[in-house]
């Protein structure tokens, strides 16, 4: 079964008086239980695709449906079966990692809390840390912590936008361990990243959008081709599709 099916979604934005289309007919399809990578350049509207599959953002044209279901007209299934993992929620101040789960676990009406803990500190390899402030944790380990606060609702889909931004090599694989082990727990996943080799290692199949236009979706190995020269690196096909041409003059 299909986890998501974007099809044909476009969305505007308005800066002052500036018309911004950040997607502009978007298809794609992503399989159950596959990682699914969505690479491109800043401002190619990868945000807003996921917002937009979570219900954050509405979209102006197009549909999306999450395992089946309208992400706009049956909002309150879809929400049940997916959580969005980004680095930019607040730590409240003066509160234990576990302590603060279960603020976020009854804030979400979670049934079944305490079990619903544990779980996400297991998965999410916090266990350690579980009685210390959140606020104190390491770069590394907040992004744990993002992952079990989303995973407390246990999502069949996991958003996750740029999940290893500024971590050290050594937190970043481990980070990329934990996504592995998530979709061996059965959960489809779909991620950001500016990270050819994270995109590489993860990814099942790839989607490059650029402008807000998909501008090839394949696996990892399909997309080198399409750089049309041997040997090529996803960073080759990636320039190919997406570089403005104005920029070509400061090869590497
Ligand atoms: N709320 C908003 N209001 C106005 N413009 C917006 C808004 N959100 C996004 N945009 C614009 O839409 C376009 C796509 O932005 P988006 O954040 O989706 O890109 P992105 O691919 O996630 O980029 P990055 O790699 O930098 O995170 C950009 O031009 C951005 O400036
Ligand atoms: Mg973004």
């Amino acid at each position: 079964m299909s986890a998501v099916t974007v099809e044909n979604a476009s969305k505007f934005f308005f800066q002052g008086k500036k018309k911004i289309t950040a997607l502009n007919g978007v298809s794609l399809e992503i399989k159950g239980g596959e990682i699914f990578g969505l690479l491109g350049p800043n401002g190619a509207g990868k945000t807003t695709l996921i917002s937009s599959i979570c219900g954050l953002l509405e979209l102006d044209d197009g549909s999306i449906r999450v395992f089946g279901k309208n992400v706009s007209t049956q909002r309150k299934e879809v929400i049940r079966e997916m959580n969005l993992v980004t680095g930019f929620a607040g730590l409240l101040y003066g509160m234990s990692v576990e302590d603060l789960l279960r603020y976020y676990a009854y804030l979400y009406t979670i049934p079944g809390k305490e079990k619903a803990i544990s779980d996400a500190l297991r998965l999410s390899g916090m266990e350690e840390k579980r009685k210390q402030q959140a606020f104190t944790l390491s770069s590394g380990y907040k992004q744990r912590f993002y992952i079990a606060k989303a995973l407390l609702s246990s999502p069949r889909l996991l958003l996750m936008d740029e999940p290893t931004v500024g971590l050290d090599v050594e937190m970043a694989i481990k980070i990329r361990k934990l996504v592995k082990n998530l979709k061996k727990q059965g959960i489809t996943i779909l991620l950001t990243t500016h990270y050819m080799l994270e995109a590489e290692k993860l990814c099942d199949r790839i989607a490059l959008i650029n402008d807000g236009k998909i501008v090839a979706t394949g696996t990892v190995d399909e997309l080198k081709r399409l750089a049309g020269k041997p040997g090529a690196s996803l960073e080759d096909t990636f320039l190919k599709l997406t570089r403005k041409p104005l920029e070509d003059e400061d090869d590497e």
